[in-house]
């Protein structure tokens, strides 16, 4: 049994460096690479192997430890001329010379900030994004980072969770496509070439199911879904060739995920082959004491390395516990070999062992024109227009606007959550944008801040902020919240526009004069009370260093609004979790069958007839759904084809949807493909996206869209815990949004 897991363990091995390295080295490279990891594993002393276990914060550590072998990476180092010095007396002062991997939590860019996550997930368009990743792992390698900490793929339906701001949203192909954008784009081409960075997909497994939107809170979630919804974005990366995971602090069903053998082991490693590097949270792996698993630090090194977590983040419970847990036969040095050995082989496949040096002349320049460019392309891609009545783009008739609110004019808050490196004196903020495109066109700008911050309780100035609004023929509100109110640990209860923001529409508004409104936010807002008073709304997220000409262009019209939303919007932060792809239920509900509260006579007996699933003051709709957002031009849906009516399991489902801009601008829309399994040996989901592209219009043109739909794709984990694609009717949907406007039927039959 040990000889098969030894053999089949290098075979793993060899295949990931297959996987990772087809596109960038040769065979003999691979081999060499192979021969040199075991050559060096088999000089380690076990002091150094575990050494290679261990990341330490910068800062946190002797020299003598670096001499002797006993740290294998460095986080949050990126002082160059540092990193240069600790990597010197690991490379040339240590026995063996093996070098060190600097790390950093290089989320959405380094010094040139892309618009968050989120937001990215909201241009639907992973050219963009992987382009968002290459800019970024460029200026972070030119730091002597290697090694950054995302793509983060939790996918959630939780808007209260501040960290819904790091990832993709509530879908899990639209995450996995973004997840494999981002990892393209860290690792490039060749990942040997020094602007190169190892992705760290994180966090394994479930951190976005947190109960109630509560950082770090127990995760329940039915082995199906977790396979179904929660895992395949890992796996989507992983297939991408990512070098290596995280674990997340949460547990799922009560067992946490850094000493979680069943998800790590067993279907991350044995399931699916990874034989990437996977690293532990933030002391997560002490961690497990306080979740009430391990008594003590050695008992939690023990069960983090049965888990197979390679690498302790922060915490000390390795360097400390596992020689002697090896002595004592609590773990195997072949555990202890194999985590070194997936250690050794990131750094390798890095070229770290032929050049572990960094020098920042060997790199373009940051915040160059290039990148400043992807970053307002991101940003402007990603901004979603929730509504319009005629508002957008500003008319060539207006004379005067009014820029009014706390985020106008807000270089830090624009830029967003886990922007360790950002820095707001590169951010171009709306104000300074919109001022200049208004210069331009000769349109008079008054502009009043009207609140100090997001979250004021009161407007500042609010004699200004009328009178300002009364002067102009239009005004434009910056509203939202400040970067800080989302991201790690910054969760909301109360999900709607912080202060005195309300207050501020309404008194816009009393101006009589055409509101419209951006709202740059870390999650979506609830912000429904305040749609009555604005003709126009912009959903513009944390955006970034470029969100200012980005915003400028789409509300002068330069550019026709094309995000569509990553995940639901609700009315009520109490309709939550409000999702796309939910269960019909026994009982849905309609516009009829809604029962309005403030319908119900007084002392209405009680029925059990006609009774349908909904809230009776917030009925049973989000406000804006799954895949929404308006252009400046109108798309019509035409037809729906597939290539035949029915398909066997090997086959793929050719669809094609014919479209046209029956507007007056050029626009690009996002034509979605969803699925619907008709009857199911579990209760099947109403609809499933599965396919999706980024077209651009000319006015007028019509074009067809072709999609490639295995019907591989079409399954889900039966009851058996297989994945099984059931025989039987299908309906094929497709639609600028989760509300479709065509399908066909087609049939699956029995192979
Ligand atoms: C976060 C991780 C992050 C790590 C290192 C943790 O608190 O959960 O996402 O990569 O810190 O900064």
């Amino acid at each position: 049994m040990r000889y098969f897991k030894i053999i089949k363990n290098a075979f793993c091995l060899a295949l990931f460096m297959g996987v990772v390295l087809t596109s960038c080295r040769s065979d003999e490279n691979q081999y060499t690479d192979n021969k040199r990891i075991e050559e060096l594993l088999s000089r380690m002393t076990l002091e150094e192997k575990i050494g290679q276990m261990v990341q330490k914060n910068g800062g946190s550590f002797s020299d003598s430890l670096v001499r002797a072998g006993r740290i294998g990476s460095v986080l949050n180092e990126i002082s160059v001329e540092k990193q240069n010095r600790i990597q010197k007396m690991a490379v040339e002062e240590s026995r063996l010379g093996i070098p060190i991997i600097f790390a950093r939590d290089v989320i959405h860019g380094f010094k040139t900030i892309m618009p968050i996550p989120l937001a990215q997930a909201a241009t639907w368009n992973p050219q963009i994004v992987e382009k968002g990743a290459r800019v970024a792992a460029t200026e972070a390698a030119s730091s002597g980072i290697r090694w950054t900490f995302s793509p983060m793929v939790d996918v959630t339906r939780d808007p209260r969770w501040g960290r819904i701001a790091e990832g993709f949203g509530e879908d899990p192909f639209l995450t996995s496509e973004m997840g494999a954008a981002l990892v393209r784009g860290y690792q490039g081409e060749n990942l040997s070439n020094k602007t190169s960075i190892a992705a760290c997909v994180k966090h394994l497994a479930a951190y976005g199911w947190a109960e109630g939107g509560r950082d770090y809170n127990t995760t329940n979630i039915p082995e199906n879904d977790l396979r179904d919804i929660v895992l395949p974005p890992f796996k989507r990366c992983a297939d991408e060739g990512a070098l290596s995971m995280m674990t997340s602090f949460n547990d799922i069903n009560g067992v946490p995920a850094t000493g979680n053998k069943f998800l790590v082991n067993d279907i991350l490693r044995e399931e699916w082959g990874y034989q990437g590097l996977v690293v532990s949270d933030w002391v997560s792996v002490i961690q497990l004491i306080t979740h009430g698993v391990a008594a003590d630090e050695k008992m939690s090194a023990r069960m983090a390395v049965h888990a197979t977590v390679d690498m302790e983040m922060a915490s000390t419970s390795y360097e400390t516990y596992l020689k002697e847990l090896l002595h004592e036969g609590a773990i195997s040095q072949q555990q202890i070999n194999d985590a070194v050995r997936r250690i050794l082989t990131v750094k390798f496949i890095l070229g770290l062992f032929d050049d572990p040096y960094t020098n920042p002349n060997d790199f373009p320049e940051m915040l160059n024109e290039k990148h400043l460019a992807v970053s307002k392309k991101a940003a402007t891609e990603s901004a979603v227009l929730l509504k319009n009545e005629g508002l957008l783009p500003i008319s060539e008739d207006i004379k005067t606007i009014a820029v009014i609110g706390p985020l106008a004019d807000a270089p830090h808050d624009q830029l967003g959550t886990w922007i360790f490196d950002g820095n707001k004196q590169n951010s171009v903020t709306p104000l300074e944008a919109i001022k200049k495109m208004a210069k331009a066109k000769g349109i008079k700008l008054l502009y009043e801040q009207g609140m100090e911050i997001s979250r004021s309780k009161e407007i500042s100035s609010p004699g200004r902020v009328q009178a300002i609004a009364k002067q102009a023929d239009i005004v434009l509100l910056f509203l939202g919240e400040e970067s800080i109110l989302s991201g790690e640990s910054h969760s909301r209860a109360n999900i709607d526009l912080p202060g005195a923001q309300q207050e501020l529409v309404k008194l816009a508004a009393k101006s009589g004069k055409p509101v419209a409104t951006v709202i740059m936010a870390g999650r979506p807002l609830t912000f429904e009370p305040v749609l009555e008073y604005t003709g126009a709304v912009l959903y513009a997220w944390h955006s970034g260093t470029m969100t200012g000409p980005a915003l400028a262009d789409l509300l002068f019209g330069h550019e026709s609004p094309s995000g569509k939303l990553p995940v639901t919007f609700p009315r009520h932060v109490g309709q939550i979790p409000i999702y796309y792809n939910h269960r019909n239920t026994g009982k849905p509900a309609t516009n009829e069958t809604w029962e309005r509260m403030d319908d119900i006579p007084v002392e209405a007996p009680q029925l059990s007839i006609g009774n349908t699933s909904h809230y009776l003051d917030y009925g049973f709709e989000p406000m804006y759904p799954f895949g929404f957002g308006l252009s400046y031009t109108k798309f019509e849906y035409q037809s729906i084809e597939t290539d035949k009516n029915d398909y066997f399991q090997t086959d793929t489902i050719r669809v094609s949807i014919k479209l046209k801009n029956t507007g007056d601008y050029d626009a690009a829309e996002v034509v979605q493909l969803y699925i619907h399994d008709k009857v199911a040996s579990r209760a099947p989901v109403m609809k499933q996206l599965k396919a999706f592209e980024k077209v651009f219009f000319k006015t007028g043109e019509q074009k067809t869209v072709e999609f490639e739909l295995p019907v591989s794709a079409l399954g889900f984990h039966n009851l058996e815990m297989d994945y099984v694609v059931e025989p039987g009717e299908f309906i094929i949907m497709a639609g600028g949004s989760s509300e479709t406007k065509l399908d066909t039927e087609i049939v699956i039959e029995k192979n």
